[in-house]
């Protein structure tokens, strides 16, 4: 199914906000929701929605993060598994030309992983941090050259 990325209107934000709320998907995250304010001020330094046959259906974005540049997605569960990510990482790549580009993932998160390694990212390392639950969160680095 084709995808398009456009900037983030303000009316994107609630629908935002509730796909990032999903228990299921904040598990597979491996961190919790983020309060409503700081999600409604999105200050990622880019960050573009995913649309979908004309429905909002995830965001993509980018930000700075330790001196280098990281990569991280989100798309609403009933999205899942059409190859959006997939898809909108590709296209994410076209705009962000920033190399090399990082992604953290949690280990259990398969598909995730499968989304970078598909968009050429291989895994360089590991890592882990408490997250504001207080979970202790294994990751992998990914790396994009
Ligand atoms: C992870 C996530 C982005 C995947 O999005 P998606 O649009 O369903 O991904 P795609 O359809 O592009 O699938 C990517 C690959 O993962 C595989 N995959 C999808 N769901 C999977 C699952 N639950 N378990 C294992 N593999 C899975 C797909 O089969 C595909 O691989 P393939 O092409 O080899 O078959 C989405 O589930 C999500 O937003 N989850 C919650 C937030 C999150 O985890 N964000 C990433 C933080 S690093």
């Amino acid at each position: 199914m084709p995808i398009l990325l456009r900037p983030v209107l303000e009316s994107d934000l609630p629908i935002l906000y509730e796909q990032q709320l999903d228990p299921e998907a904040t598990a597979m995250a491996a961190f919790p929701s983020r309060d409503k304010d700081a999600f409604m001020a999105h200050d990622s330094n880019i960050l573009k929605t995913i649309v979908c046959d004309s429905h909002v259906a995830g965001h993509i974005g980018s930000w700075e993060m330790d001196g280098h540049r990281e990569v991280g997605y989100w798309i609403g569960k009933e999205f899942w598994g059409k190859g959006i990510a997939t898809q909108a990482l590709t296209e994410f790549l076209e705009i962000v030309k920033t190399r090399p580009l990082f992604a953290h993932v949690a280990k259990h998160n398969v598909a995730s992983k499968r989304v970078l390694e598909k968009n050429g990212f291989n895994v360089i390392g590991k890592d882990s941090y408490n997250n504001s639950a207080g979970m202790l969160v294994d990751e992998f680095v990914l790396k994009l050259e």
